[in-house]
């Protein structure tokens, strides 16, 4: 069904599928194959070569990003859970939001402790899980329907760079940003992203944001090289995603899984180094793509951040930090920012 949304046009489904969820789908088949090819003509056919991450997350590549989490080396989730157990009633108490929407949702497995936080609080009345992933989000999406029977479930799929307009409103919302993934965008694009985030919040409304933080650079490379190679198959799946959606025969182990640190940039860059001369057919897109021995394909940067970054980002955009809380090790950062 084609329903008017109070933000525009949506698919919104209600039904077998999804029992007890709505979800509106701002995110059509079409159009993100039609982003695709226009991404794939800018990024693969001109100058060095790059891709948004989120092509990473197809259904394969949500369950291998879920995958990742529970890596030895990847301590991110891990401190990020540790911070929520240790500060969820203050989040609850502190935003005193009746809605919590989560952008980048995933499985949505670290948020169950601020759901269940709000739900003791008595105050939680909806949950709003947005993330690109559509079949991984509606299968997360009826988990947590069925274990919080009160709450209302009110998926959103959608692209955080292009529908945070999108995103229902009324009550009281805290808008949790977790997992890092704002690292995923560059300066540039993570200033315009917390400047329309905070441009259809109301004062009062919170954000939640999760961030990696600098550290021993051996550790933060371990995260994303992992011994057992869980991250270079997410970072690869890319390629299988190409080959799927444009016709593309992209051998993904003629590429080879590199995350080194940028000193400059402070943030991780993942790449896929061609371990040949090769070209590639895009099919659907009548080109061919030329990679040299060792040329590089950039999937995704993570930045890594310290306290003043974050704070001073968030204030450009209008935001003002009410809390920062680490883990005991430093190693990651939540920070309560309120509009103003
Ligand atoms: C690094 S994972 C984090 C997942 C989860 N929030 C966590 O903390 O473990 C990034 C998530 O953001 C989603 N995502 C990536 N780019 C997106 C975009 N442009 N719009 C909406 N969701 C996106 C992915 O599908 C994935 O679920």
């Amino acid at each position: 069904m084609r329903m008017r949304t109070e933000q525009g046009e949506a698919r919104v489904t209600e039904g077998h599928d999804s029992p007890g969820v709505q979800v509106d789908v701002h995110v059509q088949p079409g159009d993100a194959r039609r982003a695709l090819r226009a991404e794939v003509l800018e990024g693969l056919c001109h100058g060095p070569k790059e891709l948004s991450p989120k092509w990473l997350y197809d259904e394969r590549g949500s369950q291998l990003f879920d995958d990742i989490t529970r890596l030895p080396e990847y301590y991110p989730t891990r401190r990020e859970r540790e911070i929520l157990r240790a500060h969820a009633d203050d989040v609850a108490r502190l935003s005193g939001a009746d809605t919590l929407v989560e952008l980048g949702s995933g499985t949505s497995e670290k948020t169950r402790l601020l759901l269940d936080a709000m739900d003791a609080a008595g105050q939680l009345k909806r949950f709003v899980p947005f993330d690109v992933s559509e079949a991984f989000l509606r299968k997360a999406a009826q988990g947590l329907a069925r274990e919080y029977p009160r709450i209302a479930v009110h998926a959103v799929v959608g692209d955080f760079e292009q529908h945070l307009g999108r995103i229902p409103g009324g009550g009281r919302r805290l808008v949790a940003f977790l997992g890092g993934t704002i690292g995923n965008l560059k300066p540039a694009q993570r200033a315009l992203f917390l400047r329309e985030l905070a441009s259809g919040l109301k004062p009062g409304d919170g954000l939640l944001l999760g961030t990696d933080l600098i550290k021993d650079r051996e550790r933060l490379f371990a995260a994303y090289n992992d011994s057992a190679g869980v991250t270079a198959d997410f970072n690869r799946n890319v390629l299988r995603v190409l080959n799927r959606e444009l016709n593309a025969d992209f051998d993904p182990e003629a590429f080879e899984h590199l995350a080194p640190f940028d000193e400059t940039n402070k943030w991780i860059e993942m790449r896929l180094i061609s371990r040949k001369a090769q070209s590639v057919w895009l099919k659907d897109l009548e080109r061919r793509v030329e990679f040299a021995q060792g040329e590089c394909l950039r999937t995704e940067v993570s930045c890594k951040f310290c306290r003043e970054q974050v704070q001073a980002e968030l204030s450009d955009a209008g935001l003002d930090l009410a809390a920062w809380w680490t883990d005991a090790d430093g190693d990651f950062a939540l920070s309560l920012a309120m509009k103003r």
